[in-house]
């Protein structure tokens, strides 16, 4: 019985998310009723927002130490910068003067980030396959938290986005 909507291992899992916020960002260039924007928009935020916390809470913990060190902590970097944008897109809206820049730049920011993980040579899932990371039982794991994050997210709105590599810095 194939019932399951998430792929079971968790590098198919990644990249299955990876490719449906690329076609949200797509179908937003093209979009041009601001209602329709804004719910791209926030299509977009919630997806990265999940994705970013399994990321964060399951696939980079259990690849700590197995991969390239400066590639692992390049990533929460990403993601904390990705989140900045995520967060002004959420409060914002399609009338705003920089709202398209800063769908813009963040599906840049995405689309550099994802490359790191992707790459076919180094990437950080080449390099996590290749130290026998169980990505069976994280895909499972991980799946079962997007889930659970989904509903919660929809049912109560995005939560502060917390930045583990960001300090904090206040700016004028
Ligand atoms: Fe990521």
């Amino acid at each position: 019985m194939a019932t399951t909507e998430a792929p079971n291992d968790a590098i198919d899992l990644l990249k299955a998310d990876h490719r449906k916020v690329e076609g949200l960002f797509e179908k937003y260039e093209h979009a041009k009723a601001d209602g329709k924007k804004k719910s791209l928009a926030t299509e977009i935020c919630m997806e990265l927002s999940v994705h970013t916390k399994i990321e964060e809470d399951i696939f980079y913990p259990a690849c700590k130490d197995k991969i390239d060190d400066k590639l692992w902590h390049e990533a929460y970097v990403e993601h904390d910068g990705a989140k900045v944008l995520i967060a002004e897109i959420e409060a914002g809206g399609p009338d705003d003067e920089f709202y398209d820049s800063k769908v813009k730049v963040l599906s840049e920011m995405i689309k550099h980030h994802v490359k790191e993980e992707e790459k076919r040579a180094e990437g950080m899932f080449v390099q996590a396959r290749e130290a026998g990371l169980d990505t069976h039982s994280l895909g499972a794991r991980m799946a079962d938290e997007k889930k659970r994050l989904v509903a919660d997210y929809k049912s109560s709105g995005l939560p502060t986005l917390s930045t583990p590599s960001f300090t904090g810095t206040t700016l004028a």
